[in-house]
């Protein structure tokens, strides 16, 4: 069992949805990183859920840093971020000890941890645990943009509909940064959330696609091998519950294009090698080439619906039906957004150490 990521710089994620508290544990961070507290209610703030399109449970995530901070700075000893439980509404998973919701971790997690784990309210598998992964994040995002290196991320897709693409990036960063909705186009995502409203009055939920841009990389980040720079990504990001593909570049998309349109031509811009696109992604070879990275994630509707739906009674050995009572997110992927920009800062600085 492994609950630590990273080589240069780990990360460890700790808690259940209805235990006391819940947290993380980086370590590995150079010593002088500037620690925001700001910065990082901000990046616990834009993973909140907000009014009548996600959970009515109310997570107010008052932070406390425990170690490895001293005078706004990391120390570089073992950085560890505390957030309590509040809202624990025990008396909504009562009834699902035994059966388990179909397509969340309720059995998997039962099978694996033999009975013995706090599963309710999705336990150490609920989206809860993205509030420290959160929290932290701000403090990776901060030490990129002490380098230059930005990153941020929009819904290109909900229920079918679709955002507007990226366009000039350093704009369009910067207007996520405070984009408590994170899309650029305030009507589509208008349409957006009127989607995942209908959704949850009909007892159901919905899901998208998060496409996440980095600027400011140097290239040469990465290996081969192994330690591809997609490869790290996509370990970091489907730690993300209910994250079920992860795509660069075109991705998917490439499979059916000809070299000719696929391929992303060189030419020498200032002194520097650029592409003239970036079908890519801005990776080659499990390297970065230098222009931005970008990557999507697939998010799959969330798992815990009103409708009834059919599972196993595990007590009992017998078929079974439950009807989901508790509070939940009728779409994640507005939510998901916070943790997914400070998995990828985690895994960009990571990879940064390699080169100091
Ligand atoms: C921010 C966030 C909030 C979530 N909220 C819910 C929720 O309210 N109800 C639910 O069933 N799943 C929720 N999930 C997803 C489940 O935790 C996830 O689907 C489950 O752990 C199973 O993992 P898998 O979907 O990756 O297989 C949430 C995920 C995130 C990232």
């Amino acid at each position: 069992m492994n609950n630590i990521f990273g080589r240069n710089i780990t990360l460890t994620l700790f808690g259940e949805s209805h235990g006391p508290e819940i947290g993380c544990v980086v370590d590995g961070l150079r010593p002088g990183l500037p620690v925001d507290e700001g910065a990082i209610a901000h990046q616990l703030d834009l993973r909140r859920p907000r009014g009548n399109i996600a959970t009515a449970r109310v997570e107010p995530d008052p932070f406390r840093i425990v170690s490895g901070v001293r005078q706004g700075r990391t120390t570089g000893t073992p950085l560890c971020i505390l957030i309590p439980n509040r809202d624990v509404k025990i008396e909504d998973y009562v009834n699902l000890s035994d059966t388990p919701r179909p397509s969340h971790a309720d059995y998997t997690g039962w099978v694996k941890y033999r009975g013995c784990a706090d599963l309710r309210g999705g336990g150490h598998f609920s989206g809860r645990l993205t509030a420290p992964l959160s929290a932290a994040g701000a403090i990776f995002l901060a030490a990129l943009a002490e380098r230059g290196i930005r990153v941020g991320t929009h819904m290109t897709r909900c229920a079918g509909i679709a955002d507007r693409s990226f366009g000039d990036l350093t704009v369009d960063l910067a207007y996520l940064d405070n984009a408590a909705f994170p899309v650029l186009d305030a009507a589509r995502g208008q349409a957006m959330q009127s989607a995942i409203l209908q959704a949850a009055q009909a007892g159901d939920s919905v899901g998208g696609v998060l496409e996440t841009v980095i600027i400011g990389l140097p290239a040469g980040l990465g290996d081969p091998w192994f330690d591809t720079v997609e490869g790290l990504l996509s370990h970091a990001l489907f730690s993300i519950p209910a994250v079920k593909g992860v795509e660069f570049g075109d991705g998917f998309a490439l499979a059916e294009l000809r070299g000719s349109a696929a391929n992303d031509p060189f030419r020498w811009q200032n002194g520097q090698v650029v592409t003239e696109t970036n079908h890519n992604g801005g990776i080659n070879g499990g390297i970065t080439n230098g222009m931005p990275l970008i990557l999507r994630t697939a998010i799959k509707p969330t798992a815990s619906i009103a409708l009834p739906q059919k599972t196993v009674n595990l007590a009992a050995g017998t078929d079974a039906e439950i009807r989901i009572a508790g509070r939940h997110d009728p779409c994640i992927v507005p939510r998901a957004r916070a943790a997914q920009d400070a998995l990828t800062a985690f895994v960009i600085l990571d990879l940064l150490c390699n080169t100091i």
